[in-house]
């Protein structure tokens, strides 16, 4: 980070997924930096050591709330317990992710790689969003991922019911996380509220091979056991646990990077995300098809900027940040 480490005392940071992996890593770095962070996961002793150890290491405080985010209701639940105890979100770092060998769907019976990833984020976001408008100035960072680059958005079939793989599935929510940061964007207004999409960079050291398929988990494995050489060839970076949750304490409390919005992120830089996450078209309809799968109304708002340009948009976040 240049300059100073910003000063985030006061202000309320939801990271979902703290309870292991970059989100414990980014809610630790935001507790540090004196915000009261709330907490996410499913496991309450996971998260009790995590808000016990903010309390007692940072300057920071810490909620834990408990949501399995394959079921609709809980996340319903979770913003509701945020609103019951919070007036206003400054930070919301969308974090919890997952990936499946076995094709698997939820009680609504939804592909569950689909509701976990990208559907949870999306309603989470919507319920929130009073909350963030009550904050003098919100920012909304979503995590994504170098794989969402081979990814293809198919909304004949959005929950592979015909071939399923759990490395496609994965890759296809991260694509929607992307398109989701970037629409999300387009409806508000960056003076009030920014979204950011950011790619942590290969991770081998968190948790979230556990229920991967085996050719996610030789990709990665392999992967984990490359050489310092031959990695540092390899198009994204490769991050440890601190690495990954830099760019997403970045996003969430830099001063530069304050009215920054609808950009793709690695290592503190923007990137270029791939060339269907510009495409404003699948990005509103992957929207409203997701406003259906949660039974949302479609938010009334207009779409404000052009920014189908990805050439153009990086450029814009270059010089926003003064790095042309
Ligand atoms: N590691 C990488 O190489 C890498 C690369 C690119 C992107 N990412 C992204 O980075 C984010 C964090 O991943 P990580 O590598 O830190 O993985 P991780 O160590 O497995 O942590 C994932 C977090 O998400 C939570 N979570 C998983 N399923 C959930 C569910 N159904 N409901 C609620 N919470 C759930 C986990 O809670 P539990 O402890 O209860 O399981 C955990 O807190 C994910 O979005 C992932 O896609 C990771």
């Amino acid at each position: 980070m240049d300059g100073a480490t910003p000063d985030t005392s006061g202000k309320v940071a939801l990271v979902t997924g703290s309870t292991d992996g970059i989100g414990r890593e980014t809610a630790l770095g935001l507790a540090r930096q004196g915000a009261t962070v709330l907490v996410h996961g499913r496991d309450r002793e996971k998260g009790r050591a995590l808000t016990d150890r903010i309390e007692r290491e940072t300057d920071g405080s810490a909620a834990l709330l408990l949501a399995d985010f394959a079921d609709r209701e809980a996340v319903e639940e979770l913003a509701a317990a945020i609103a019951e105890r919070y007036d206003r979100l400054d930070v919301l770092v969308h974090n919890a992710g997952a990936t499946f060998q076995e094709r698997g769907e939820t009680d609504a019976g939804i592909e569950r790689t689909f509701a976990i990833n990208h559907l949870a984020p999306f309603l989470l976001t919507h319920r929130l969003l009073s909350l963030l408008d009550a904050s003098a100035h919100a920012r909304v960072i979503t995590t994504s991922s170098g794989l969402h680059q081979r990814a293809t958005i198919d909304f004949e079939d959005l929950g592979m019911k015909e071939e399923y793989d759990g490395l496609e599935a994965y890759g296809r929510s991260k694509l929607a996380n992307v398109l989701f940061a970037y629409e999300l964007a387009r409806r508000l207004d960056p003076a009030s509220i920014t979204a950011n999409a950011f790619g942590p960079g290969f991770v081998p050291g968190t948790r979230l091979n556990r229920e991967a398929s085996r050719r996610f988990r030789l990709a990665t494995g392999a992967l984990g056991r490359l050489p310092d050489t031959l990695l540092s060839a390899l198009p994204g970076p490769v991050n440890t646990i601190e690495e990954g949750a830099r760019s997403p304490i970045y996003l969430a409390t830099d001063p530069e990077v304050k009215y920054v919005s609808g950009h793709h992120f690695e290592n503190r830089s923007p990137v270029l995300s791939a060339p269907e996450s510009y495409d404003p078209h699948t990005a509103r309809r992957l929207w409203e098809v997701s406003a259906e799968m949660v039974d949302l109304p479609v938010a009334d708002r207009s779409i404000g900027r052009d920014g189908s340009d990805p050439s153009r948009l990086l450029d814009r976040a270059t010089r926003a940040l003064g790095r042309s």
